[in-house]
């Protein structure tokens, strides 16, 4: 298959260490996972999040999942092959998120991680994954606030100049607001998750935050560390596979051009100087980031 599929490069080994297993458990009890049987996953890709999900349900249980990328309803043998070998009943379906193909309260428990972020209309995605969910049912949407890492500290970030950080924070600013011009998403929407449950007249809302930090300090031996690093160099967490910087900032607006073009020039070996420090083995970040776990009940 030529194109790949979307969020392909995001989908490395590195996925499988966003979470702590004790986390995943607290969760699953705190939301009584165990009492549902029907789930819905939500924008699947490769199935990460519903395979780790799954094993929390109730015995005998079914498993749902669509996506809208050909690349991931269909040819997803390894996501297939897992369910086959487990003793859950699974469908992969091709499906829009903000028109899921399912009839009105056909499932106890709907999900989705890191997808809203992506969607045009999020909110549209919201009131369709309720309307398909039944009465009493649970919705946990998993969604990031990405501009915060921006604002973290790594030991190459701490010399920098106050301007200097606010230049990164405008960039990175101005993609988000690019992205959404372009209608592929705000990167940052976790934040505003919570009250668009309560519109939506959810009840018992609740918010987490991920306990998971992926620490970066040499000499990086980690299994966690290996593949962060592997993603590292396919490319910034920040990157899209099909756009590039300035395609976002063309989209932002002419007024950020000029901006692009100075930030470019000062930040231009900004990236290398980072990788340089890591394999001189004198880079290290605590690595942490804000994912929130938005649930609701219908
Ligand atoms: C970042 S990935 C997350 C995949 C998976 N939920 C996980 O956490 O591993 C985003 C996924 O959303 C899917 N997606 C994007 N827009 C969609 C839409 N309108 N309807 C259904 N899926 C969509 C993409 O194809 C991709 O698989």
């Amino acid at each position: 298959m030529s194109k790949k599929g979307h969020s392909n490069n995001y989908f490395g080994s590195y996925r499988d260490f966003w979470w702590n297993q004790e986390f995943l458990e607290l969760t699953a009890n705190r939301l009584e996972l165990s009492k549902y049987c029907n789930m819905l996953d939500v924008g699947c890709g490769q199935g990460h999040w519903t395979r780790i999900l799954s094993p929390f349900l109730a015995p005998e249980s079914s498993v749902t999942a669509i996506d809208n990328d050909v690349n991931w309803f269909k040819n997803n043998n390894e996501l297939e092959n897992y369910f086959n070998l487990s003793k859950i009943d699974f469908k992969l379906a091709k499906g829009d998120a903000e028109n899921i193909p399912f009839e009105d309260e056909t499932f106890d428990f709907v999900t989705c991680q890191t997808v809203l972020i992506h969607l045009k209309n999020p909110k549209k995605a919201l009131k369709e994954m309720i309307r398909v969910l039944k009465k009493d049912g649970l919705l946990l949407c998993v969604e990031p606030n990405n501009i915060v890492q921006t604002l973290t500290k790594d030991s190459m970030s701490t010399n920098e100049s106050i301007d200097e950080r606010l230049d990164h924070i405008k960039y990175r600013l101005i993609i988000e607001k690019g992205k959404k011009e372009l209608g592929e998403g705000d990167n940052s929407l976790g934040d505003l998750l919570p009250g668009w449950f309560a519109q939506e007249s959810l009840q018992d809302i609740q918010v987490r935050l991920s306990d998971k930090a992926i620490a970066m300090y040499p000499p990086y031996s980690t299994n966690e560390q290996i593949a962060t690093l592997k993603q590292w160099m396919k490319g910034s967490a920040w990157k899209s596979e099909t756009r590039k910087d300035i395609d976002y900032f063309n989209a932002a607006g002419e007024e950020f051009m000029r901006f692009y073009f100075e930030y470019q020039e000062k930040y231009e070996t900004r990236s290398d100087h980072i990788m340089g420090a890591v394999q001189r083995e004198q880079y290290h970040a605590a690595g942490g980031s804000l994912l929130y776990l938005v649930s609701g009940i219908k």
